[in-house]
């Protein structure tokens, strides 16, 4: 049984402790400092399922590449605006990614907003983008639209991390039509799989018809709960079924993710000791060691 593979006790040849995904749990070493920025990669975080993991990774992977020096923009493309929230920015009566998209010619840069993270920008939503998809169905190209957007502050950040609502509507194909990568935040729970199949259809959709570099960056389990054997059942078959695009990293089941969100900050910097501030530290290492961030 895989989930024997898993005990504490044992060691990979180079020594590493095994990790819950049943691989040498490696620490990956601080990533070096930049000698300059940009052009960034960007990356959308995507998954129909609601409830994954999305938004609340956009937030503390944002904050934990930003902390190691990189600049960082985080789009929020989810008219509920989790992600403008969870950064304790305001989106009442504020310019945001709706403009942008519906007046494309219209600078980015003036609806960027600063957090109150050193080197974390944002890119702002409200319920206005809920009629987007509306407006753009007839326009032309309407798939580039947010590539296009982007393009225009490419150069000032290292990476741009886009938060996408649980759809795959024509947002979130702007979104990976955009993108050069993706991740893809799996709840740790029965149905952690279902319609993965379809996203990951969607997503060669889009390389062979839109967007021919898009890279699968990988699958990221989320909310797992090394106590439980259903997650561990679950993140068993998620490496079955996956193999090595499941990121090392695995994320834990906390409350301490709910409380930072109300404070609107992220939990490296709402408790930055926490095994779960920790977590998405070692996630943008191992991105960085993965060569998905520069
Ligand atoms: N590792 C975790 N442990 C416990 N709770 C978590 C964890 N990650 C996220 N949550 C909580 O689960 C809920 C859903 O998370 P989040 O909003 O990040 O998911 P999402 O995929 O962006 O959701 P949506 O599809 O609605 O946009 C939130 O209340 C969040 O605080
Ligand atoms: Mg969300």
């Amino acid at each position: 049984m895989a989930a024997t593979k898993r005990a504490a006790t044992r060691k990979s040849a180079d020594d590493a402790p095994m990790g819950p995904t049943g691989r040498p749990y490696h620490g990956f070493p601080t990533p070096p400092k930049l000698d300059g920025h940009g052009p960034a990669r960007i990356i959308a975080l995507c998954n129909q399922k609601g409830g994954v993991g999305k938004t609340t990774t956009t937030i503390n992977l944002a904050a934990s590449l930003a902390n190691y020096g990189r600049r960082v923009l985080a789009v929020d493309f989810d008219p509920q605006g989790a992600l403008s929230a969870g950064l304790g920015v305001q989106t009442h009566d504020v310019p945001t990614i709706y403009d942008l998209l519906l007046d494309p010619k219209r600078d980015a840069r003036e609806v960027i907003v600063r957090t109150d993270t050193p080197d974390l920008d944002i890119i702002p939503a409200n319920i206005d983008l809920s009629a987007a998809e509306v407006h753009l169905v007839n326009e032309v190209a309407r798939e580039m639209i947010l590539a296009r957007v982007l393009r225009q502050v490419a150069s000032d950040y290292d990476v741009i991390l886009i938060d996408c609502q649980p759809s795959l509507g024509l947002l979130t194909v702007n979104a990976l039509t955009a993108s050069h990568g993706v991740i893809i935040p799996l709840e740790c729970e029965f149905f952690a799989l279902r319609g993965v199949a379809l996203l990951i259809e969607t997503i060669e959709k889009v390389r062979d018809r839109l967007n021919p570099t898009i890279k699968l960056d990988g699958l990221l389990a989320t909310m797992y709960d090394s106590r439980t054997l259903h997650s561990r059942e679950v993140l068993d078959r998620v490496v079955e079924a996956f193999g090595d695009d499941v990121l090392e990293t695995v994320i834990g089941r906390t409350v301490k993710f709910p409380d930072a969100s109300v404070s609107g900050m992220p939990i490296t910097e709402f408790a930055p000791e926490h095994p779960a501030a920790q977590a998405y530290l070692r996630l943008a290492r191992e991105l960085v060691a993965r060569g998905a961030v520069a």
